[in-house]
Formats: C-alpha cells, sequence, structure tokens
C-alpha cells in the first residue's frame, strides 16, 4: 500500500479516503477531546454537537478501513470536573449505531491523585467533586471478534498476556513533549499492539499527534500509517523515528549488522494538504 509506514500530513477525513478498505489490522487513537487544548493547528473547542458528527465521520472510516475482526482502540477521558461531559458514553454510542461490535473497556489509572486541587466542597458533602484520575481505551472490532493470524506472528509472552488481559492498567502520564500538549506514554501502546495484533499487522492513528502509535508498531515489527493535521508534530514523529532506528544501528546488542527498514532511507513525511 502507497501510505504504508508514512507520516501523512492533512486533515484525518481527507487522508482517510485514501486508504483502501479492508486493509488496517488494528487503529488505536486519542482524538482532541474538545477541552480547548492548545494544539498547534485544531480548534479544540468545537460546538459538542458539530464535535460528535466531525468524529461520527471518522469512525466510519475506521470501520471502512479495518479487516474483518479488525480492532479499534480509542483512548478517551472522562472530561469537565463542575460539568461533568460523558463523552465516552457518547462514542460508545456513535460505534454501536455503526454496528461495530464493543469488546471492552480498559481503565488506564493514571495516579495522578495527589496533584489535584479542585477539591469542590472539601471535607463537606454539599459539593465534592470526583476528579477523573483515570482514562478509557474503549475496544471495538469489526463484523467478528476473531483476528485471522498465524499462530507464529503472535508475539506476546505468556507473562505479558497475564498482565494485561487484566482491564485496570496502571501507567503514568506522558510528559508534554515537544509542546504536544497530550503524547501517548509508550507503555499504553506496547500494551495494546502486543495484546490485540499479530506481527507483520498494519497499525493506524489518525490523530498521530508526535508518534508514539507509528513508533511502538515499527519497533514492534508492526507497519505504521500515521496521520496529523499538524506539520509540526509530523515533523516531531519523523525525528523519533528517525533517532530510534539510527542510534539502533550503533547500538544493535548481539553485534549482528542491523538491517534499517527500508522506509527509513525514504521520505516518511507525504504532504496532503
Ligand atoms: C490527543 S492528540 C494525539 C496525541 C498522540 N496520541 C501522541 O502520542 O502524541 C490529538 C491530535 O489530533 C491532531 N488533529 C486535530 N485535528 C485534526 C484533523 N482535522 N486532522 C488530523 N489531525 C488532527 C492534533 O494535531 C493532535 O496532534
Amino acid at each position: 500500500m502507497k501510505h504504508l509506514n508514512k507520516i501523512l500530513n492533512g486533515d484525518v477525513l481527507k487522508v482517510m479516503k485514501k486508504i483502501p478498505s479492508n486493509s488496517v489490522h488494528l487503529a488505536i487513537t486519542s482524538p482532541p477531546y474538545n477541552v480547548g487544548k492548545d494544539y498547534d493547528s485544531h480548534d479544540d473547542q468545537m460546538n459538542y454537537q458539530e464535535y460528535l458528527t466531525w468524529l461520527n465521520n471518522v469512525w466510519r472510516e475506521v470501520k471502512r478501513i479495518l479487516v474483518p475482526g479488525g480492532r479499534f482502540c480509542l483512548n478517551i477521558a472522562p472530561t469537565g470536573i463542575t460539568e461533568f461531559v460523558p463523552i465516552h458514553h457518547d462514542f460508545t454510542n456513535q460505534f454501536r449505531k455503526l454496528d461495530m461490535k464493543f469488546r471492552t473497556e480498559i481503565i488506564w489509572y493514571k495516579q495522578t491523585m495527589l496533584k489535584r486541587t479542585a477539591w469542590g466542597s472539601f471535607k463537606s458533602p454539599s459539593n465534592p467533586h470526583i476528579v477523573p484520575s483515570w482514562e478509557y481505551v474503549l475496544i471495538f472490532s469489526k463484523e467478528k471478534n476473531k483476528l485471522d493470524g498465524e499462530k507464529e506472528k503472535a508475539d506476546i509472552t505468556r507473562e505479558e498476556f497475564i498482565k494485561f488481559s487484566d482491564g485496570m492498567w496502571n501507567l503514568s502520564p506522558e510528559k508534554k513533549r515537544n509542546g504536544h500538549p497530550a503524547p501517548f506514554p509508550e507503555e499504553l501502546i506496547y500494551r495494546l499492539i502486543k495484546f490485540y495484533s499479530f506481527e507483520g499487522n498494519t497499525v493506524l492513528d489518525m490523530f498521530g499527534g508526535t508518534g508514539t502509535v507509528a513508533l511502538v508498531s515499527a519497533k514492534n515489527n508492526r507497519d505504521f500509517i500515521h496521520i496529523d493535521v499538524s506539520e509540526e508534530y509530523c515533523r516531531t514523529a519523523e525525528d523519533r523515528l528517525k533517532k530510534h532506528f539510527g542510534q539502533s544501528k550503533i547500538t544493535s546488542e548481539d553485534n549482528s549488522t542491523f538491517k534499517s527498514p527500508s522506509w527509513l532511507l525514504k521520505n516518511l513525511i507525504v504532504s496532503l494538504n
């Protein structure tokens, strides 16, 4: 596929239309949460109904491009402490209407409670606040539960499988990276990729940001497709991939000659603006 192992700089809907149907095994993303975050080139404060309609169009494309049995992992946090917005319920209902199978939800416990300040009525039941110390990863699959793949291409260890199948994941959040307000921690993506895909599968992030999904996919012998509207974040993603694979060339542990992936030698960023 033309767009495999590329960083596609452009608008999500415009770019996804170029990806062939039934060609992606796993999509992982965290969309803009519409909470006024300071992204490079995206208005993160849309009218809520417009926001949902926009993303519903993205979800339609997700369904089209996934292979039967392909998975979609959607990371989303509960938003609004005083005015709670059940955004995860709204997304779940959108997917159910699209006839995607809702498989499960993983709770990502971020261990950030110590830093909280928004108590509401402190030490009084008059109006106390719950501060979300967690995010969700909602898991959907297309048409069927089972993803076809060869047994030899399952590369998760026994210990990892047992650990990851417990749906409460305790992981610290990632710090801001190169001005990006919401990068994924690599461990979160590692777990999703190992648990839900085979070696050699294609993994997409359609709101790819600083390229965590692309990097972890490439490190684990999966093909990646990265989409983001911001040229700056696409450059950060490219730097991370080049830095990692450039370094491995020098520090290959078993002294075998490290073979650079062929995609690294070509232009990684494709502008589709
Ligand atoms: C929550 S962040 C994703 C961060 C990413 N998971 C990471 O590890 O860096 C959402 C991303 O969506 C991108 N974005 C917003 N609107 C977009 C659009 N219309 N098309 C493509 N990307 C868009 C933003 O630039 C931002 O990088």
